[in-house]
């Protein structure tokens, strides 16, 4: 498989309208208003990290990051939020890259694991974590969600 060569670097501010591209791509379909309110609260949070892929000036993938305190255990933990590349550019090794790059940022923040989630009908998605040495841990750790009632959102 060829290898694309892109450049790692933190997404900013103008990145909202490729992030409301790839965002849809992903499957989640948004607008240039709401990715720019979700950036206000990704781009300054010390503990949040939003890592690009770009490919000629052009924003190619995303990587969201989030570093997790612990209090069982000493340390703090990773999670990757969300993941996508631009379907023009998938089985290129840019999503490996945007991986690569997310671990390297969560140790350097202290952090021991890397956690991603992922809808069960996302089968390729699930191939790529597992070659990537991610194991699925559903069977022994279950997960539960409650929706909240939705509050003005403070940042
Ligand atoms: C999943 C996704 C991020 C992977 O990014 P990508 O750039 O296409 O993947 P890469 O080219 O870096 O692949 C890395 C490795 O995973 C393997 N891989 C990628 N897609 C695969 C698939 N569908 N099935 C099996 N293996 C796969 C590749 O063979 C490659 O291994 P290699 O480097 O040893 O050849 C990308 O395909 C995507 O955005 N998909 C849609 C959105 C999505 O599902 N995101 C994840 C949500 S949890």
């Amino acid at each position: 498989m060829g290898r694309m060569i892109i450049q790692l670097r933190s997404a900013r501010r103008e990145d909202a309208a490729r992030l409301v591209v790839l965002l849809g791509q992903l499957g989640y379909p948004t607008d240039l208003a709401a990715v720019q309110e979700r950036l206000d609260y990704w781009l300054d949070d010390p503990s949040s990290q939003l890592l690009g892929a770009e490919d000629n000036g052009e924003l190619v993938g995303v990587a969201a990051l989030h570093f997790i305190p612990m209090l069982e255990v000493t340390g703090r933990f990773a999670r990757l939020v969300a993941l996508v590349v631009d379907d023009r550019c998938r089985g290129q090794g840019v999503g490996r890259q945007l991986v690569t790059a997310a671990e390297e940022r969560a140790q350097n923040a202290g952090c021991v694991k890397l956690e991603v989630t992922s809808s069960r009908r996302r089968d390729r998605a699930h191939a790529f974590y597992r070659g990537l040495g991610y194991e699925d841990i559903c069977a022994t750790s279950a997960r539960f969600i409650k929706p909240l009632r939705i509050q003005p959102l403070r940042t």
